[in-house]
């Protein structure tokens, strides 16, 4: 086993630090050369097929789920296709309104979970049409879906998922760009933007991880606080989501994540002096709202670190300490944002002594209900 962590202490960051490998193997061979376009062959759709979807709707579990809410921004902003997102034991029990002019995409990195391969099973009988982002090739999920695009993460080992969220982010950004693209809803200029920011993410990333001291030691001090919240609005509010699941998994912290808007609906009478705050700043066009927010709960002592954009001024003048992400368009941003949660979640829960790989009561591939 030693052998298989190649030199890292646990599965989970050697994990972590594969990111960009894995990332520019989702990529492999699916960029165009001049950045015109996303190379998809494995899909089979017509434009007229494409023209024919009236609603898409992303099921998955866990990590995966999280990277679907992530997906519906990329979709619908792209394609302009209404977008719904559901956990999969949710959607199956649900009657969900699915016809033949229904995209049902199933997210899974190991194409195994129970819940996930049922709701598939679902909207195949009620005549969607389907498609399964995963990891694992032969799975059962794969081999029940129409079609199939893998994210080339390689193996995830720990239970706590890391490299298959970020492939699965990068995956559903080619893949609006691809239908947005068959539908004519965006423009040349744009897709180039995207497709060259989606070249520019691993060494982004590599940058990131290459200095990951300040986030080691936010870790340590605040790694035995029992509650964690997380804000963000817009793509930053599904990264905390994903932030949160990531702490409370394998760190045993209560974390709650939170839209910005919504903590003066309930959440922000649990803000106190001295509680951590992870509040995402990433998104330009909610920006100053973000910041209002961030104000909301330093007036109540709350201790606020803050994840921004490099180049961003203000943002310390807020906040108690501040990890920066390279600079990225707003849809990339996520991909980025999350490897310091994922950081934070990892060192917390060392920090804790925790069974980091295998967190109590979980496993990796769900396949029961
Ligand atoms: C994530 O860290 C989890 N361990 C879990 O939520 C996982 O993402 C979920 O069980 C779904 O698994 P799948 O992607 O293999 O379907």
């Amino acid at each position: 086993e030693a052998a298989e962590k190649g030199g890292y202490e646990h599965f989970m960051i050697k994990e972590i630090y594969e990111q960009p490998r894995a990332i520019r193997e989702t990529m492999s061979s699916r960029l165009a050369k001049d950045d015109s376009h996303i190379i998809l062959d494995e899909l089979k759709w017509t434009k007229q097929e494409m023209a024919a979807i009236k609603k898409i709707v992303v099921v998955a579990c866990g990590t995966a789920y999280n990277a679907g809410l992530v997906g519906k921004y990329y979709l619908e902003s792209l394609s302009r296709i209404p977008v719904e997102v559901d956990v999969a034991s949710e959607f199956r029990y649900r009657s969900p309104l699915v016809d033949e002019n229904t995209l049902a995409i199933v997210v899974s990195q190991s194409g195994e979970t129970l819940d996930t391969l049922a709701a598939l099973k679902e909207a195949k009988r009620l005549g969607a049409k389907t498609l399964a982002i995963t990891n694992v090739v032969g799975s059962s999920i794969s081999r029940e879906a129409d079609q199939v695009i893998y994210t080339w993460a390689g193996p995830e080992i720990a239970v706590a998922s890391t490299k298959a969220y970020t492939t699965q982010l990068v995956l559903m950004s080619m893949l609006a760009i691809y239908i947005a693209g068959l539908r004519d809803t965006i423009s040349a200029e744009r897709s180039r933007e995207l497709i060259s920011g989606l070249r520019n993410l691993p060494a982004q990333l590599h940058e990131i991880l290459e200095d990951v001291e300040s986030i080691k030691t936010f870790a340590q001090k605040y790694g035995f606080n029992e509650d964690v919240f997380f804000i963000g609005r817009s793509l930053d509010y599904a990264v905390a989501l994903e932030g949160a699941l990531k702490l409370k998994e394998i760190s045993y912290i209560h974390a709650e994540a939170y839209a910005a808007g919504e903590l003066k609906h309930g959440t922000l009478a649990l803000i106190i002096e001295g509680v951590p705050v992870i509040a995402l700043a990433t998104q330009h066009d909610v920006y100053e709202k973000t910041l209002s927010n961030i104000k909301e709960v330093k007036a109540r002592d709350a201790v606020v670190i803050g994840i921004a954009q490099q180049g961003d001024e203000q943002i310390n003048k807020y906040v108690d300490h501040t990890i920066f992400i390279p600079k990225a368009d707003k849809f990339l941003a996520p991909i980025l944002a999350v490897l310091p949660l994922q950081l934070l979640a990892y060192y917390a829960a060392v920090t804790r002594g925790c069974d980091v790989d295998k967190p109590r009561n979980l496993a990796k591939s769900v396949t029961v209900e």
